[in-house]
């Protein structure tokens, strides 16, 4: 039985404002971001509950929780709203022009070097829009399940997820001190002892995090008296003050500065990591992604070394 439920549902308008109140979690940031008035968002939603004959939400004090019947149509709305995206870039393709939206999500970590790689693209394809999101490991990992963007960048992509992936670029997660603590004076610092001097870490959640524990769960050791801290520049200002240390991404040093600090010789470190570029294996990718990812696999790529090795980081 062939389903007319599009037909019934009209045009693709209340389609977008189910999306808009599923992504702001609210009517009232919908209605704003759409310039519309709450009653009107409220009625369209009430006509696609009633197409469907399920209701869509609940709401629990000012919280919309979508039933599954809701989440359902939501990912619906966003495949038919992505492949007129896609369809309009084709056109504009085919017209001989490279325009429309590539959204990428990366992890916080490579937010210092991504825009080095963005800016050059984004001169060369003027009218091509760059929606740019950042989150930890985690909160990017819900996107990918989501299937919100063309792209993401992860050192440690999630395994569960069928997705496409390219090594990118080497990602050393070093050991760093204040410019003035005592272990800069060793040479190959045992590792447990390095730990003793008070490991900060990244939030529950970082990929960071991931590879600090998966390596010392690896080397048979515990570090302690871990104080936790939720993004890496607030790390190193701790570090600096003495707090600790740390293991950090060499490129929070390269891109976002190192000074009041130091990388340590230390045993079994760094850890040597990669970043990757990923996409949803399910995704058809618009003919704006595929430009981007040959972009980044040849001259991004290149660019992006020459701008570290500038910053005294070498592979
Ligand atoms: P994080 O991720 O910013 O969540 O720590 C970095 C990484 O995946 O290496």
């Amino acid at each position: 039985m062939t389903s007319r439920l599009h037909a019934h549902i009209g045009t693709l308008r209340p389609l977008e404002i189910l999306l808009a109140v599923y992504d702001c979690g609210s009517i009232t940031a919908a209605s704003q971001q759409l310039h519309l008035t709450q009653p009107t968002v409220s009625m369209q939603l009430k006509k696609l509950a009633d197409t469907v004959g399920m209701p869509l939400y609940h709401t629990m004090g000012r919280k919309l929780i979508f039933t599954d019947a809701g989440r359902a149509l939501v990912a619906t709305a966003r495949e038919v709203l992505d492949s007129f995206e896609r369809l309009d870039m084709t056109l504009a393709d085919l017209r001989g022009s490279k325009a429309g939206t590539l959204r990428i999500a990366v992890v916080t970590t490579s937010k210092y070097f991504i825009p080095h790689l963005l800016g050059p693209f984004c001169k060369r394809y003027p009218t091509v829009d760059i929606q740019f999101k950042v989150g930890n490991r985690q909160q990017i990992i819900e996107r990918v399940e989501q299937g919100l963007d063309d792209f993401y960048v992860f050192s440690h992509p999630p395994e569960d997820i069928d997705i496409e992936k390219i090594e990118f670029l080497p990602n050393p997660l070093v050991a760093i001190a204040s410019a003035r603590h005592p272990l800069g004076k060793q040479k190959k610092i045992p590792l447990r002892e390095f730990l003793q001097a008070g490991l900060l870490m990244r939030e529950e959640g970082s990929g960071t995090r991931f590879a600090i524990e998966d390596h010392l769960r690896h080397k048979g050791v515990e570090p302690r008296g871990k104080l936790t801290i939720e993004s890496n520049e607030a790390i190193k200002h701790a570090v600096m003050a003495g707090l600790g240390v740390g293991i950090l991404s060499a490129h929070t040093l390269a891109f976002g500065g190192k000074q009041g600090l130091m990388v340590l010789d230390v045993n079994q470190l760094p850890i040597e990591t990669h970043w990757y570029f990923v996409w949803l294996r399910s995704r058809r990718l618009s003919p704006v992604a595929r430009t981007f990812l040959d972009y980044v696999t040849h001259e991004g790529r290149e660019g992006l070394l020459a701008a570290l090795r500038k910053h005294g980081f070498s592979e």
